[in-house]
């Protein structure tokens, strides 16, 4: 019993954990109707019981007396779910006016996600910032999103920061992001979008003001050319071995925005759009052959030796 408790504690409490004002709302509709259809389900399973328990055919008997519609009770039956579903509308339509609110033509978004098979590139509007897979955001201010797809529709998703919102090719969507604490929010594609749909992970950083500053001013930095000579051979592998043909990277000549933009790949936490935590290491086996840990992933494999690709390790991973 104790067992049976503990998960259903668990459960209520991972359904309804929160991070943002948009997700409080989610969570407390959600609740409600839970609880409801939870209290309708409960009366359904007695009368039912009630139903085969005490009204049971007993031997001998023949057939009961049958009753062709009582309209009282028709009319009860039909009023009481019509009210029901009238006030699940009411608090539906009054929550999506609080999370969705309306975005006036002109406004500028802070922040322009794009989606693509399998990866997300994310821009700055206001700092000039494009990064990829890691959104930092400060604390408590209400940032507008813009969601567009470069390819086929996926779905943006962090379940802790509000509502889903979908990414459609040739269209915008908008959705504002607020974190209410400071950390890390996980997320994922929420539409299927072909392979690696299940490796197009987000993590959402969350910081203080001063923090999410720091972080920009970072961001805006040209990274410094390589001084050691290994790092020096990989920034020549990168623009040689066509690295550079879909990859950008600021201060050098690469500017495509094919792949996700490398100018502080150092400073993220994950590689792969959040497939593998970023390290040396997981760079090194990521580049010496891509299909192995992302099969269907657009990055060919350009078949390194193990000089190159050491090289291109030690210059990428300096990218702080
Ligand atoms: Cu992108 Cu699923």
């Amino acid at each position: 019993m104790g067992g049976i408790l503990n998960s259903i504690h668990r459960f209520f409490s991972e359904m309804s954990r929160s991070s943002s004002p948009n997700e409080d709302y989610i969570n407390k509709l959600f609740l409600w109707f839970l609880l409801l259809a939870a209290i309708i389900m409960i009366i359904i399973i007695v009368a039912v019981l009630i139903g085969a328990i005490h009204y049971r055919s007993k031997r001998h008997q023949g057939e009961p007396e049958q009753i062709t519609g009582i309209k009282w009770l028709e009319i009860t039956w039909t009023i009481i779910p019509f009210l029901i579903l009238v006030i699940f509308l009411y608090f539906t339509v009054r929550f999506m006016k609080d999370i969705d609110q309306p975005v006036d033509k002109d406004q500028q978004a802070d922040l322009i996600i794009t989606a693509r098979q399998w990866w997300w590139e994310m821009q700055y509007s206001k700092y000039n910032i494009t990064t990829a897979n890691e959104l930092h955001i400060p604390v408590h201010q209400k940032l507008l999103m813009r969601v567009e797809s470069a390819d086929v529709i996926h779905d943006w998703w962090v379940p802790e920061l509000g509502r889903k919102i979908d990414a459609i090719p040739g269209t915008s969507n908008y959705s504002w992001l607020e974190a209410s604490d400071t950390g890390e929010y996980k997320g994922a594609c929420s539409e299927y979008c072909g392979t690696q749909h299940a490796g197009m992970r987000i993590l959402v950083i969350s910081e203080t003001k001063n923090e999410f500053e720091r972080w920009v001013q970072e961001q805006q930095k040209v990274p410094s050319l390589p001084v050691d000579s290994v790092g020096q051979r990989g920034m020549r592998l990168f623009s040689e071995r066509t690295c550079a043909g879909c990859h950008s990277i600021s201060g050098i000549v690469a500017v495509s925005h094919i792949g996700p933009d490398l100018t502080h790949l150092a400073s993220r936490k994950t590689l792969i759009s959040g497939v593998l935590p970023n390290t040396p290491k997981n760079l090194y086996l990521w580049l010496q052959n891509p299909q192995k840990l992302k099969e269907g992933s657009h990055m060919p494999n350009f078949i390194l030796s193990n000089n190159e690709l050491e090289a291109l390790v030690k210059y990428l991973e300096d990218l702080k």
